[in-house]
């Protein structure tokens, strides 16, 4: 068991499958209080029982909620606040990792294009509103699981919330590259001792990502590239490695991969860039000051 991570809290998102799942499990088989979420009832309560039988003694607890609705983000935020309140009421570690690939435009109940709703704007909303709870650990990490992918975008459409010309790879690398602009702009922003952000890159892992979007296409070409993806265990010993190692000794690296630091993209590094997501991204979730200390 890892010492540093036993009796620490942590909320995972997508904690129903793929990359969050083994994450959930390896966090609760370290000793924390997991948090897991997924937005179906019975893949949670089957995620949730799945862990219990693998790690008998493991502490863990699932919420639903979809995030393509950014009410469902508060309300889910309100009820990790409740459950927190039963464990010692602060969080330790929240793993950003929901995440989809939609090959068709969809628009969410918000007016927002889903692959970012989901990916981006969500955790972004999501982190905001458990500010209070991560402040109260004495080392509060915000995980974000961004993807390689980020590096194929070489522009910023002034609307990415949506654009007018939807390509599924391009709407799912631009979410990628917001995730790591949105960890950079937390730190640069949340400037505070006992909290900090970074970005995972997972590599290419065999999970079901690309299996769950409608399109015919999109899904045989995942099939053919799953097989050559890692398992879920490489990006979960990232996580944990993140979670539990001394802060000095990684907090002046962004960007993860293989428990190793990477370079993430010149865009992504652009602080102007990140500024914008980041107003823009407090616009659509209507906040006024997303870290009212600073
Ligand atoms: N697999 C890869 O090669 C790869 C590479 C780079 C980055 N990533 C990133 O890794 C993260 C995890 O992906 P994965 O590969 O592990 O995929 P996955 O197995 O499909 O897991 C995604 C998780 O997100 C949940 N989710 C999807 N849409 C949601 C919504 N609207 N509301 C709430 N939860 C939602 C899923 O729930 P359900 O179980 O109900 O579907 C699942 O729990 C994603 O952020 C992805 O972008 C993956």
């Amino acid at each position: 068991m890892n010492a540093s991570l036993t009796n620490k809290t942590a909320l995972v998102t997508g904690a129903t499958s793929g990359i969050g799942y083994q994450a959930a499990l390896d966090l609760a088989r370290a000793g924390a209080f997991v948090i897991g979420t997924g937005r179906d009832t019975a893949r949670c309560q089957h995620a949730r029982d799945a862990i219990r039988e693998a790690v008998p003694n493991a502490r863990v607890e699932f919420l639903c909620a979809d995030f393509s609705s950014l009410q469902q983000v508060r309300d889910l935020a309100e009820r990790v606040d409740r459950l927190l309140a039963t464990e010692n009421g602060r969080l330790d570690l929240l793993i950003n990792n929901a995440g989809l690939y939609s090959s068709a435009k969809k628009i969410t109940e918000d007016g927002i294009e889903m692959t970012f709703a989901v990916n981006h704007l969500a955790h972004f909303l999501l982190t905001h509103l458990l500010l209070p709870v991560l402040g109260r650990a004495p080392d509060g990490r915000v995980l974000t699981v961004s993807s390689n992918s980020h590096y194929q975008v070489f522009f910023l459409q002034s609307r990415p919330q949506n654009p007018r010309i939807y390509i599924g790879i391009w709407a799912y690398a631009v979410s990628k590259l917001s995730n790591v602009l949105f960890t950079a702009e937390f730190n640069r922003r949340v400037n505070v001792d006992n909290m900090h952000a970074w970005a995972i890159d997972p590599g290419l892992v065999n999970t079901e990502i690309g299996g769950k979007d409608g399109g015919f296409l999109s899904r045989l070409v995942w099939r053919s590239r799953q097989k050559m993806g890692t398992h879920a265990e490489v990006p979960s010993r990232t996580i944990l490695h993140l979670a539990s190692t001394p802060r000095e000794e990684i907090s002046s690296v962004l960007y993860w991969m293989n428990s190793n630091p990477k370079a993430p993209s010149r865009l992504s590094r652009d602080a102007g860039l990140a500024r914008d997501l980041w107003e823009l991204s407090c616009r659509l979730c209507r906040i006024e000051e997303y870290f009212p200390e600073n």
